[in-house]
């Protein structure tokens, strides 16, 4: 196997890596869409549904993406182009990248209100507030339609600036440090959340499952959320894998990154169902769940203040280290494929984002008109690219794996041509090759038929 070419980047350390590909999949998917999607879902139905989606198609599908980035070293499309020559197979590739520019451009509206929360955490905005209060401030924020979008606007321009600084020193750097003091605060906010009067009803809601609400939509919205959460189904962790070293662990990384993000949705489920039940926010509730549970949970906490700050600058953070890969896939695909520089690479992409995202951010507006088959915006982007587009990237990706790249590349991939011992390899490709593309097809059609 060739060594990577000199002008790509690569992770410097195995603890980069995984913080670097954790910190692409932890972010405003576990702690703000999770939350969101269980209680829209049924609760425990939900997560039941999502664990085995995480476990029997998020890890091949992660996996599978590393084999293919690392193997060809490059972006998404040049990743195809170089695996499977005078195919069609980097249609694969283009749709990731057209995926990860659609969910940048909502991702940024909501990571934008994390900055409108740090603003009003630092000026003290929540104190004393009952929910009635704190509910109306999110509802005149979003009518602020311009504040949402210079926010946005102002999160885009960071995720650039990263970018633009190249893997090593910027996404690495700042995911190493960052994510563990997320973990702790959120088990902070856990305990006070759970002793809340009241709290027990939310916990039976997220862990006792009512097995009758299982439902078609309830299986490709865990499929979404999952092939979401961690990433997968669009390149990212192509991109990422690209630039993993040939000395590295695949399996043990997709591993690891899976239960880093599995844990914080889990225990960002366990924050927000116990306070939300107790506060009687509905587990329905949507945007607001999250963003007025967790002020008014802040005002129980002696020292909330800094916590209500500290929290939502690491949430700030973690959907930064995630905008960043998707970022980062546009990016290397203008570089690499169109033989933009680096520079130029990351304007371009952000500017064409911002462009789409205004109206992702407006949409969200009372009574605007800005919808797409009943839906704003900003949730029709958000299904099409995480129901739809990331199932199909899956899909293609592990049929690309277990049935176009075969037995040998496969296992040479990843035991690092025979140098780890990988016991159960046989039994991850007989997963990747037949039962995630049935189950994942399977799923799929019975969410669309709805
Ligand atoms: N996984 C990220 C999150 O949970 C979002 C994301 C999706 C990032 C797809 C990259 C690719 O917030």
């Amino acid at each position: 196997m060739a060594e990577p070419k000199k002008n790509r980047d690569s992770f410097g350390s195995k603890i980069g890596i995984v913080a670097a590909a954790a910190g692409s999949a932890v972010g405003l998917g576990n702690i703000y869409r999770f939350p969101c999607e269980a209680g829209n879902n049924g609760g425990g139905a939900f997560l039941i549904v999502y664990l085995i989606v995480v476990l029997v198609l998020g890890i091949p599908a992660m996996l599978s993406e590393f084999v293919i980035g690392r193997s060809a070293q490059a972006n998404p499309v040049g990743s195809f182009k170089k695996l499977a020559p005078k195919t069609a197979w980097p249609i694969v590739g283009y749709l990731g990248v057209i995926c990860g520019f659609i969910i940048l451009s909502f991702y940024s509206t909501v990571s934008g209100w994390t900055l409108e929360y740090i603003v009003k955490s630092v000026a003290n905005d929540f104190h004393g507030k009952d929910l009635a209060a704190i509910e109306q401030d999110f509802a005149d924020f979003h009518n602020m339609g311009w504040k949402n979008v210079l926010w946005q606007a102002i999160f885009i321009f960071l995720t650039g600036f990263v970018v633009f600084k190249g893997v090593q020193n910027g996404i690495e750097k700042y995911a190493k440090i960052l994510m563990p003091v997320l973990l702790l605060i959120l088990v902070v906010l856990g305990v006070r959340s759970l002793t809340l009067p009241g709290a027990k009803e939310g916990l039976t809601f997220l862990f006792n499952p009512d097995f009758s609400k299982i439902t078609g939509k309830v299986l490709i919205n865990a499929l979404g959320q999952a092939f979401f959460s961690l990433s997968v189904g669009m390149g990212a962790m192509i991109t990422y894998g690209s630039y993993i070293q040939k000395n590295d662990n695949l399996t043990t990384t997709a591993l690891s990154v899976t239960l880093a993000d599995t844990l914080i949705a889990i225990l960002a489920g366990i924050v927000i169902f116990p306070a939300a039940f107790s506060f009687g926010i509905r587990p329905e509730a949507g945007t607001g769940l999250v963003f007025n549970t967790l002020p008014l949970i802040f005002n129980q906490i002696t020292g909330g203040y800094f916590f209500c700050i500290i929290f939502f600058v690491l949430l700030a953070v973690a959907a930064l280290t995630s905008t960043i890969s998707l970022l980062e896939v546009v990016v290397a695909y203008f570089v690499e494929e169109l033989h933009m520089t680096r520079k130029g690479a990351t304007v371009v992409a952000c500017v064409a984002n911002m462009a789409l995202g205004v109206f992702a951010s407006l949409s969200l507006k009372t009574g605007t008109s800005i919808q797409i088959a009943g839906l704003p915006l900003f949730g029709a982007l958000d299904f099409f690219s995480s129901n739809i587009l990331l199932p199909l990237g899956g899909l293609l990706i592990v049929l690309f794996v277990g049935w176009f790249m075969g037995k040998k590349r496969f296992y040479k991939e990843v035991t690092n041509e025979g140098e780890v011992k990988l016991h159960v390899k046989g039994v991850i490709l007989f997963i990747i090759r037949f039962i995630a593309p049935v189950a994942i097809a399977i799923i799929f059609v019975s969410g669309l038929v709805k």
